[in-house]
């Protein structure tokens, strides 16, 4: 096995020779001089190459690599405090072991669909890195949390027999003769499993048949979703609260240069991320967004902003409404009539239902949808038939509700968007390795 040594854990070698085993991903040359700025997939390093210590044949060898050049490039480390990783190579000697011709994506810029379309290779730049690095730091954050917090991973199927979130964005395939959907959310298996383990969550791609091309909808995408037994919505708020706080603090606490310097985003916004966050009714919500538009010369704005009660916010209400907050809001109490069957209804205001919607500042709108769930068989069962859903398939749902039922209270974090916030992205399209939307399945 040969010795390779790992960007990321450079300063250990420091003084010492060591082989790096990566791509070029750029090089800049004078007459006596080759700067290799080098890749392995754990960071990036500058190699030097001297015509002096290399001899003219190496050194013109090298000065042909190009980039994406598979290499591996032996040197010894010496500190250099103007690189950003605080080290550089002296380089004695670089192999090429595969070639890269006519590399697609060169530093210059490029538009947004050729780089998706060549997503497979974007992966590769310094900017993906940052935020597919930020996003596994923030999928084991949302794992930690609800581990060290007591609640048991239950998975929910993907593979399901009803909807959960509305009829009109399922994906249907055919299951053996019949029609199976793709998991447009696990919420309701959650809801079997906390009565079964009390605290519970589950975490794993979900599906939606989005047919609105907007920068934060993806077909495809991975949600996190706990559900307690004996807990209500203030219960709930709390939760979120909590866990949000801790997520934000641990991307801070371990990604503060990527954010800065690979992503450009301020994080004095971030920094405010800290609890007690915001909580107001709907109606408080709907009063405030009333006044912005009735304060607002600009015409486009007013009427984005046309709502009346009982309407759900859409994306300008939400902008609009954060605008006016440092931190994520929490608006619980929507209409009854607009939200999914299972929500709560109020018993002392049946008009509006028990849950609760987490607005991310900056103009980042809807990053959580939870609430308290429906307990009562009775009010369950004409939810169902209002929402025209069959009886048959949730027939198993509505037995927890036959057996031992009790309130208990969830939600769902929106991986993706939660990255987009959080690394000050405008469109969700890079929040995820190989983003799925209406018009996009490949690479
Ligand atoms: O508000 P939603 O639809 O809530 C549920 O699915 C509940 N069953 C969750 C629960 O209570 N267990 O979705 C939750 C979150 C949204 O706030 C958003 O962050 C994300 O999932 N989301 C999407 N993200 C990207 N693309 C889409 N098409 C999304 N739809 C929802
Ligand atoms: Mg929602």
């Amino acid at each position: 096995m040969m010795s390779t040594t790992r960007i990321s854990e450079i300063a250990g070698s420091l003084g010492q020779e060591v082989t790096l085993r990566g791509w070029l991903y750029n090089m800049r040359s004078s007459k006596k001089l080759h700067f290799l700025q080098i890749r392995d997939g754990s960071g990036i390093i500058q190699g030097i190459l001297s015509l002096q210590d290399a001899g003219p044949e190496l050194f013109a060898a090298i000065g042909a690599l190009t980039q994406e050049s598979a290499i591996e490039a032996v040197g010894k480390v010496v500190s250099d405090p103007r690189s950003p990783g605080g080290f550089e190579l002296h380089l004695k000697d670089v192999r090429r072991v595969s070639p890269s011709v006519d590399y697609p994506i060169s530093p210059k810029e490029h538009g947004d669909a050729f780089l998706m379309d060549h997503r497979h290779l974007w992966l590769r730049s310094k900017r993906q890195h940052a935020i597919l690095k930020i996003r596994h730091t923030i999928i084991k954050g949302i794992r930690d949390y609800f581990d060290e917090h007591g609640f048991v991973l239950v998975d929910s199927p993907i593979l399901t027999p009803n909807a959960c979130e509305g009829t009109t964005t399922l994906f249907g395939t055919e299951y053996f003769g019949q029609t199976a959907y793709l998991s447009q959310s696990g919420q309701l298996y959650q809801e079997a499993a906390a009565m079964a383990f009390g605290k519970t969550y589950c975490f794993g791609p979900t599906f939606r048949a989005e047919k609105s091309k907007t920068r934060r909808h993806l077909t495809e995408f991975w949600m996190v979703e706990p559900e307690v037994a004996y807990m209500d919505l203030e219960g709930d708020m709390d939760l979120i609260e909590d866990f949000l706080c801790s997520l934000v603090e641990r991307v801070l606490n371990k990604h503060e240069r990527d954010l800065k310097e690979s992503l450009e985003r301020d994080i004095e916004p971030l920094k405010r991320v800290q609890k007690p966050f915001p909580r107001m009714s709907y109606d408080d919500a709907l009063k405030m967004i009333v006044q912005i538009r009735d304060a607002t010369t600009d015409a486009e704005t007013k009427a984005a902003l046309a709502i009346e009660w009982g309407m759900d916010f859409g994306s300008p209400h939400e902008t609009e409404l954060t605008k006016k907050f440092d931190r994520p809001i929490m608006v619980h109490g929507y209409p009854y009539e607009v939200k999914a069957f299972y929500m709560k209804r109020d018993p002392n205001n049946p008009k509006v239902a028990r849950c609760v919607d987490v607005l991310a500042p900056e103009g980042y709108g809807e990053i959580i949808g939870g609430g308290q769930r429906e307990d009562d068989l009775q009010i369950l069962e004409a939810a169902l038939a209002k929402h025209e859903l069959p009886k048959a398939p949730f027939e198993w749902f509505l037995d927890l509700r036959r057996y031992g039922s009790v309130p208990h209270a969830g939600f769902g974090l929106g991986v993706e968007r939660t990255v987009a916030w959080l690394c000050g992205l405008h469109h969700v399209r890079e929040t995820i390795p190989f983003a799925r939307t209406m018009d996009r399945l490949s690479p």
